[in-house]
């Protein structure tokens, strides 16, 4: 049976140390795995830009021993030409052993995987989710800070439409890690991703944060995501000396801005006299990258800046991946069920869900989330 990887929900706990321990393994003596792959081909498929993560894909499958094949300017793609993404991949997943695809429209890798007998691997779809991103995040977080248990990680920025942090938060709290989402107005994390981590034991609160006075302008208001077991009690966060373990810093994602939301502002620029602050003195900086203008350039030196290890840690973590997803290494577990879908969904109004989009290859499909509202299976967006 072929075995996808859509979201983060989808690996077990295990899955996700495994593909750590075996990045690190990886890392620490390539040679000893480049034939691993000899002789399988990979398809890639972006139709949205990126460097980082299609240059390490495709890194990871040649130094595996395998081929690959590419469709990375959706220009010269049949995109272009208005083919779908359900007849692209029809195709595709005749030509190759496996799919990774990066797509502009939430849900887009899970009907891939519907459609593909080859396992697809979601590079990034739409605003929702990048779950690659997330391991090769958990992998440098490990190897910066030794554990995952017990860290307290500051995301900021462009919380909404960042997918890299929707598919992070849900996983650090399952690793028992504490998590203050800070971003303005209008940007925070979407709701679906505050009940993922409801759902696996964890509790959120809103909190007024203290400690940040002069950085963040007054007292921000920020989220709490705390692990199973660590209830959030507090209205008021005081963020103590050396407290925050990581800074992981997002863009504000301009391309999926609706239209007159032309005043939202970044939060403040990350640089030396930010880090200098108490809680922050042992923070190390993460940034899935591309970084515009919220990292000051002046800090690339500092030690703490880890978004260029981070970045250099995608190639083993993906070759981990890839040979999980292809048989060279234990495969991944099955994943989880998940909630029963509703029947008779009512259609999904995102205008960036696949199901808007594609609603001809993609059914309606609903999950009744926590609270009873129905959300749309694709996209996790309420339906009402
Ligand atoms: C991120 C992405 O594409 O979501 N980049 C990446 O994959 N490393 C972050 C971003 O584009 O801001």
């Amino acid at each position: 049976m072929k075995r996808d990887l859509i979201a983060i929900g989808d690996l077990s706990d295990r899955d996700i140390l495994r593909l750590i321990a075996q990045a690190g393994d990886i890392a620490a003596d390539p040679k000893a795995f480049s034939r691993a792959l000899d002789g399988a081909l990979l398809a890639t498929l972006f139709l949205e830009p990126s460097t980082r993560t299609r240059l390490s894909f495709e890194a990871a499958m040649l130094r595996l021993g395998g081929r690959v094949i590419t469709s990375a300017d959706p220009k010269t793609s049949s995109a272009a030409k208005g083919e779908t993404l359900a007849d692209s991949i029809r195709m595709i997943g005749a030509y190759a052993d496996a799919i990774v695809l990066r797509h502009p429209h939430a849900g887009a890798a899970r009907l891939a995987a519907r459609l593909s007998p080859v396992p697809v691997v979601n590079a990034g779809d739409g605003g929702h989710e990048h779950p690659t991103q997330t391991l090769v995040d958990l992998f440098t977080l490990v190897r910066e800070k030794g554990k995952l248990d017990g860290l307290f990680v500051v995301l900021y920025g462009d919380l909404r439409f960042g997918r890299t942090t929707h598919s992070l938060a849900r996983a650090l709290t399952r690793f028992g890690a504490t998590v203050l989402a800070l971003s303005e107005p209008g940007l925070h994390l979407p709701d679906y991703v505050l009940d993922g981590v409801r759902q696996a034991g964890g509790s959120v609160a809103d909190v007024e944060v203290s400690g940040l006075e002069g950085l963040v302008g007054g007292r921000p208001r920020g989220t709490l995501l705390a692990p199973p077991g660590r209830a959030v009690g507090t209205a008021t966060l005081f963020l103590a000396p050396d407290q925050v373990d990581a800074l992981y810093v997002t863009r504000l994602q301009k391309e999926r801005l609706p239209s007159g939301s032309g005043g939202l502002r970044a939060l403040p620029l990350i640089d030396r006299v930010f880090l200098e602050a108490a809680p922050f003195r042992r923070a190390v900086v993460l940034h899935p990258l591309p970084r515009v203008d919220e990292i000051h350039r002046t800090l690339d030196d500092d030690p703490r800046a880890a978004y260029f290890r981070q970045a250099a840690a995608g190639v083993p973590m993906r070759m981990a991946i890839l040979g999980a997803v292809l048989g060279a290494f234990p495969p991944l577990e099955a994943p989880p069920t998940g909630p029963a879908p509703v029947l008779d969904a009512p259609p999904c109004g995102e205008s960036a869900c696949i199901a808007a989009t594609e609603p001809h290859a993609v059914p309606a499909e609903a999950f009744a989330a926590p609270d009873g509202r129905l959300r749309c299976a694709w996209c996790e967006h309420p339906l009402d």
